[in-house]
């Protein structure tokens, strides 16, 4: 279960006003529920039986089992949305059994790409290129590096059995694979990249880590019929999209998403493309960051209590510990002015930590917060699916295309240019 809460947030945004600005935009909900004829292209990941049903989840897990019999290692190759969720849950879950997932087609840096080949050395890899467009240069030059390193290492034909494609149909990635031998899976044809959580661009690359996939997909299906059921004022994902709003037109122009928990660092990276990417556009958008805590309440923290007042922050929280979060802090003879912490669990000095840094925050800033049970497969599909409907209603209220991403095309077209594409 999901859980959101505004009420450190009531100073600036009080609730009668939210209440009316829900029931005002109430058509706003309906749409998004619905799905608009507009963006039709785009809202494949809206009914997550659509990309994630039974039969697709059945095929996912027995590729994941084929390859994990292969490999020990598995790269995947992708950037933006083709990379994100998986790093995101994968690092939040840290699960166990799977193969280790290598991440590649992110970075152009030499020293980052040969640091990556050099730990794959004395591992069974197979690789992963997901491509939706097949024309980002990230991606296509790693995929060529790592064709060629395994190509090297176990030839052309047992490279073919260790190289899987995930791919538009049609695209000349597909080409590239019937061409080779090497395996192909579809992308979601009516998914943009960020929005492939709940397809296979993502099931695949978990399943062959370990996450239990039904399980997330049950949390993301259970999610989707809360999000596209629920009223206006009941509905979680709405209000938070309806509160950002508001702040955003209070002059609240960065929303930071602050974590107690650092295994959610890099779903916070999954966070601000989603947003980001989304939202920014048309001289609009809030601007969205992440402050892992306790680290940054010793570096951003001093900004968020005491800097401009552009900020709103939303946190991140886990309600119950699961297996591995509790640490006992023993009482000691030496004198070292830490007795208030003997006998206590980290898990609650952290809790502590927390809630005094939103007291003490919602001083000053608006503070909102979204809330899981626990941090296990099936709330991480929570997680994804809540994230995205809440996005795509936020950048309906604030009245840009969520799905587009036109910013990102002027500097592709001067390194095109430095690097001489279509020149030769
Ligand atoms: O969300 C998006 O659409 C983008 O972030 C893409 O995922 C990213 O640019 C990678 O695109 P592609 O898979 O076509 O290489």
């Amino acid at each position: 279960m999901l859980r959101f809460d505004a009420t450190y947030a009531e100073r600036f945004i009080p609730a009668d006003e939210l209440e009316a600005y829900l029931d005002e935009r109430a058509e706003v909900l309906m749409r998004c529920q619905a799905g608009e004829e507009r963006y039709a292209d785009s809202l494949g990941w809206l009914s997550v039986d659509a990309w994630a049903g039974e039969e697709t989840v059945e095929r996912t897990c027995a590729l994941a089992e084929r390859i994990r019999a292969q490999a020990d290692t598995f790269v995947l190759i992708g950037v933006g949305g083709s990379n994100n969720t998986t790093r995101a849950t994968v690092a939040a879950l840290a699960p166990e059994g799977g193969a280790r997932i290598v991440y590649a087609g992110n970075t152009l840096s030499a020293w980052e790409l040969r640091r990556m080949l050099e730990d794959l050395d004395g591992h069974d890899v197979v690789i992963d290129c997901v491509a939706k467009n097949f024309e980002t240069l990230e991606p296509g030059s790693s995929f060529r590096l790592l064709r060629q390193y395994l190509v090297e290492r176990y030839g052309r034909e047992e490279a073919a059995r260790r190289i899987v494609c995930t791919g538009t149909i049609g695209s000349p990635l597909e080409d590239l694979c019937r061409a080779e031998g090497y395996t192909f899976v579809p992308f979601a044809t009516d998914v943009g990249g960020r929005f492939t959580a709940l397809t296979e661009v993502h099931l695949l690359p978990l399943a062959v880590a370990g996450v239990d996939i039904r399980a997330l997909v049950a949390g993301a299906r259970e999610t989707e019929h809360s999000c596209r059921t629920a009223g206006p004022t009941q509905n979680d994902a709405f209000r938070y999209a309806a509160v950002r709003k508001l702040l955003w037109d209070r002059g609240y122009q960065v929303e930071l998403l602050g974590f107690f928990e650092p295994r959610f660092r890099w779903f916070s990276k999954w966070f601000e493309q989603l947003f980001a990417e989304s939202e920014g556009k048309d001289g609009r958008g809030i601007f969205p960051v992440a402050a892992e805590y306790c680290e940054e309440l010793h570096s951003l923290g001093q900004y968020v209590q005491d800097g401009t007042r552009q900020l709103f922050e939303t946190f991140l929280d886990v309600r119950e510990p699961g297996p591995g979060d509790s640490l006992v802090l023993g009482g000691t003879d030496v004198e070292d002015g830490f007795g208030y912490l003997d006998g206590k669990d980290f898990w609650d000095i952290n809790k502590a930590s927390f809630e005094a840094t939103r007291a003490a925050h919602a001083e000053v800033l608006p503070c909102l917060t979204v809330e899981i049970d626990q941090l296990d497969d099936h709330h991480l599909g929570t997680l994804l699916y809540w994230f995205a409907f809440a996005c795509m209603a936020s950048g309906e209220l604030l009245g840009v295309n969520p799905f587009d991403q036109p910013g990102v095309e002027a500097y592709k077209m001067l390194m095109f240019r430095a690097l001489g594409k279509g020149v030769g």
